[in-house]
């Protein structure tokens, strides 16, 4: 959480460089933000506001700038010590005002250096842990900030991406990575640092990666990269595939209805040279290396948390179905805290759209220490989950910005589909029935387009029932885990609206109690093999007055007259339905919030990447 840039360049360029930063990682959090530039009399100049980043550029626009040279550094913040205010927004500064720092992550030991400061008479403005690292480099610092920096890095515990300038050295810039992410883009004569491509994908797509316990050092646009022990480390650039206009709204109104739309060509790019018809089988270069190990498996477990914990829960049904295998979809925040059984002949898959998420990333270390085999189906390249997993598959579905995850979670279930069939096809799945699956997820994109002209329609239901305090999402099978994120989805951008998530066979044990005609359920009901259990469970609503809205394949289906409304979505093979049904449910939960007049691509509270415990 929280998002920084740091910028090297021309000074014509710093300003509007940190702030595109910040826009495109407001994401990550949005309680405050601010920026600290070098000025030409060798001051730094701060500028600090509450609420998101407009409020900081408005604050900007109404005040005369002075000159700046080509080095600043700037923070989106959500709040983990002390109420989003001013004086928590960073950037921090040093007692002496000449160290100003931008901090992603959590300084563990700060309450320890902070008493101990204060022993010494330092006075802290602020209620953040971030504060101690100002204060430590300035008292570390001699004439030297890199020295500085290191000997304060030595003194934190805990995680922390960092960038950091001092007034006394206006052609400098250090940074510095352990457990929150950071990289530096490279142009002409530019150097940008920031938590992830999309702050720097309008400059360069030119990218290192840096590593937890590496230190950059860019002085007069030179850098160098070294160990916290000062070892100089030669990185390779990466070419980013992305481009400037993925990470735009691309005409749309907001991220989140350009990401829902973008669902056909994103699954044609995470299936893409990934499936053979002629054998039936997929097609992972990722998992090469590791084919052997996995012919040897005997369980899986499947990890992630929210969105992407309700696409493991797809991919266990996926995975027990097509290879015989026990499979679990474990949460992570619980999975890194129980005791595990698993070994050496488990394999373990974490299901991360960031690849940054601290509980899966612990999650990943607990089967790791454990001797499993650990891949990962990761979308951000370089990630950290995608760096410490043992090999790995990415989505290619391009940078996914709204905070709540729509894309990530089509292409997540796809893949977790294909890595099923693809040890399927080393256990019990014949080459026919590969081969059916094969040719129903080529057939799937033209399926989510025509999904998707539905929304004119959705966009009408939502009209009708977005007034609506409390909704039930209900599915079985297949669909169960799609009740579940349809209901997330739902609480998650409408910010008024509750919705629990429950299969049909959950309502009699507890849920009816609460069914009337002021709680709408929606009841996924594809003509499948649990078509009759859903219906009994429509019917058991509506004996209770309570209202239903429906998701079916066809509109010549009897339960139609108990329905309220319904939607029609096409019919394809049962483990690719609950893809098409949830594009539904991620439309409904677009379009209530837009009714509602919520900010949908950053809800409140919230951040995209959660990189905190
Ligand atoms: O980046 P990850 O996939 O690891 O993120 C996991 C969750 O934080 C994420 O899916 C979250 O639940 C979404 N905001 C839901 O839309």
């Amino acid at each position: 959480m929280c998002g920084i840039v740091g910028f090297y360049g021309q000074p014509k360029d710093v300003l509007d460089t940190l702030m595109t930063g910040l826009y495109r990682l407001e994401y990550r959090g949005y309680d405050s933000a601010g920026v600290a530039l070098l000025s030409n009399d060798n001051t730094i100049f701060k500028a600090k506001a509450v609420g998101k980043v407009a409020e900081l550029e408005n604050k900007l626009n109404s005040h005369t700038l002075p000159q700046f040279k080509g080095i600043g550094i700037a923070h989106t913040r959500w709040a983990t010590h002390g109420e989003p205010n001013e004086d928590n927004a960073h950037p921090h500064f040093s007692f002496d005002g000449k160290v100003a720092v931008v901090h992603n992550g959590i300084i563990e030991n700060y309450k320890l250096l902070k008493t101990n400061l204060e022993k010494e008479g330092v006075k802290f403005i602020s209620s953040t842990d971030t504060e101690v690292i100002a204060h430590l480099v300035a008292k570390n610092y001699k004439d030297n900030l890199k020295q500085a920096v290191l000997d304060t890095l030595g003194m934190l515990e805990g995680a922390f991406a960092l960038a950091i300038i001092h007034a006394d050295e206006p052609n400098r810039l250090v940074g510095a990575k352990k457990g929150s992410p950071l990289l530096l883009g490279i142009a002409d004569n530019e150097v940008v640092l920031a938590s992830d491509v999309s702050a720097i994908i309008n400059r360069t797509r030119d990218v290192i990666y840096l590593e937890d316990g590496e230190l950059i050092d860019i002085i007069d646009g030179k850098f160098r990269i070294s160990t916290f022990d000062d070892q100089d480390i030669n990185k390779d650039i990466t070419t980013v595939e992305w481009d400037n206009e993925q990470a735009t709204k691309n005409g749309h109104e907001h991220f989140l209805i350009k990401e829902i739309m973008e669902q056909a060509s994103s699954i044609v790019e995470s299936t893409r040279g990934r499936l053979d018809l002629e054998t039936g089988n997929t097609v992972f270069g990722g998992l090469l290396d590791v084919r052997e190990v996995i012919k040897r498996i005997n369980r899986v477990v499947l990890l992630g948390i929210g969105t992407s914990y309700y696409s493991c829960k797809l991919g266990e049904l996926y995975f027990e179905e097509l290879t015989g295998i026990p499979t679990k979809a474990e949460m992570t925040p619980e999975f890194k805290l129980k005791s595990n059984a698993i070994d050496e002949n488990t394999w373990v898959i974490a299901v991360s759209q960031s690849g940054e998420t601290f509980d899966t990333i612990a999650a990943v270390q607990e089967a790791k220490n454990k001797g499993a085999l650990v891949t990962g189906i990761i979308n951000t390249v370089g990630s950290t989950i995608a760096r410490i997993t043992d090999a790995g598959v990415y989505n290619h579905i391009g940078p996914e910005v709204s905070v709540a995850s729509t894309k990530a979670f089509s292409s997540q279930a796809i893949i977790l589909l294909m890595h099923a069939i693809y040890l399927g096809r080393m256990k019990k799945l014949s080459p026919t029935s590969g081969k059916t699956l094969i040719a129903a997820i080529q057939n799937l994109p033209e399926l989510v387009e025509k999904t998707l002209q539905q929304n004119d329609n959705i966009k009408a239901l939502a009209k009708k029932y977005h007034t609506n305090p409390d909704f039930f999402f209900i599915g079985t099978k297949y669909n169960y885990p799609i009740a579940l994120e349809g209901a997330l989805k739902l609480k998650e951008i409408s910010c008024n609206i509750h919705a629990e998530g429950l299969s049909s066979g959950e309502l009699k044990h507890g849920f009816i109690a609460l069914i009337d005609d002021k709680r709408p359920s929606i009841a996924i009901a594809p003509h499948d093999s649990v078509y009759d259990k859903m219906c009994s469970g429509i019917q058991q609503i509506k004996a209770r007055k309570g209202r239903v809205i429906g998701v079916l394949t066809s509109d010549n289906e009897d339960i139609i007259e108990e329905l309220d409304d319904y939607i029609v979505v096409p019919q394809t093979d049962e483990h690719l339905q609950p893809i098409l049904n949830n594009l539904v449910l991620q439309m409904f939960a677009y379009h209530c919030s837009c009714y509602n007049g919520f900010d949908v691509d950053k809800p409140r509270n919230l951040a995209k990447s959660v990189t905190v415990e």
